[in-house]
């Protein structure tokens, strides 16, 4: 049995769904900046896995870069609070800018840094999750490329953590209640 079957109810993307969807995001995205470097702004940490198959899989020219943020929620939400632990290390000034996130739900995390990406005046910016969670959504967050909606589940798997486990999964699962209890701390 592998170690994680004890932990997971059921997997709702598998990792050739996810690959083949990922492959069809970066045909788009290639598509619409067709004469244009890309910075990819990664959030970290869930958005890593994701970023790292999507940018592989461009066939434009780009750089990457990461914010980190604290949003002061719990293993399951972000708060209102979202504090920048880490600042982008390139300008952004002039650039295409690509933030690449791993998971939308209240939207709050991306509506702010796309707020401070925009006061650096970019030539754009623009913003593709893996996954979106519609049904929650708090502030309203134009979202360009969508990898998948998915229903209001708590998930994890491909970079998407609970309590800062299971990222390491291939695919995106739900987990067991009991899993929750015994992974919370
Ligand atoms: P938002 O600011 O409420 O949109 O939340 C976005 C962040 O919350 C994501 O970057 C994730 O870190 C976390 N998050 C939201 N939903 C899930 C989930 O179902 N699984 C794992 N993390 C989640
Ligand atoms: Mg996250």
């Amino acid at each position: 049995m592998a170690y994680w079957e004890q932990d997971i109810a059921e997997i709702i993307l598998t990792e050739e769904q996810i690959a083949q969807r990922v492959g069809q995001l970066a045909e788009h995205i290639s598509a619409d900046y067709q004469d244009c470097e890309l910075v990819l702004v990664g959030i970290l940490t869930g958005s890593f896995v994701f970023l790292a198959d999507l940018m592989r899989q461009l066939t434009r020219r780009c750089q990457v870069d990461f914010f980190d943020v604290s949003s002061y929620g719990d293993d399951m939400t972000s708060s209102g609070e979202v504090a920048i632990l880490k600042d982008l290390s390139l300008p952004v000034t002039g650039k295409h800018v690509l933030m690449v996130e791993d998971i939308v739900d209240s939207g709050r995390t991306v509506a702010k840094l796309v707020e401070v990406v925009k006061d650096r005046q970019p030539a754009s910016v623009k913003v593709c999750t893996l996954l979106s969670k519609t049904a929650r959504r708090e502030l309203a967050v134009e979202l360009n490329y969508i990898g998948f909606e998915i229903p209001d589940y708590f998930v994890v798997g491909y970079g998407l953590d609970y309590a800062q486990r299971f990222r390491s999964l291939p695919f995106v699962a739900v987990l067991k209640d009991d899993a929750m209890l015994t992974h919370r701390e």
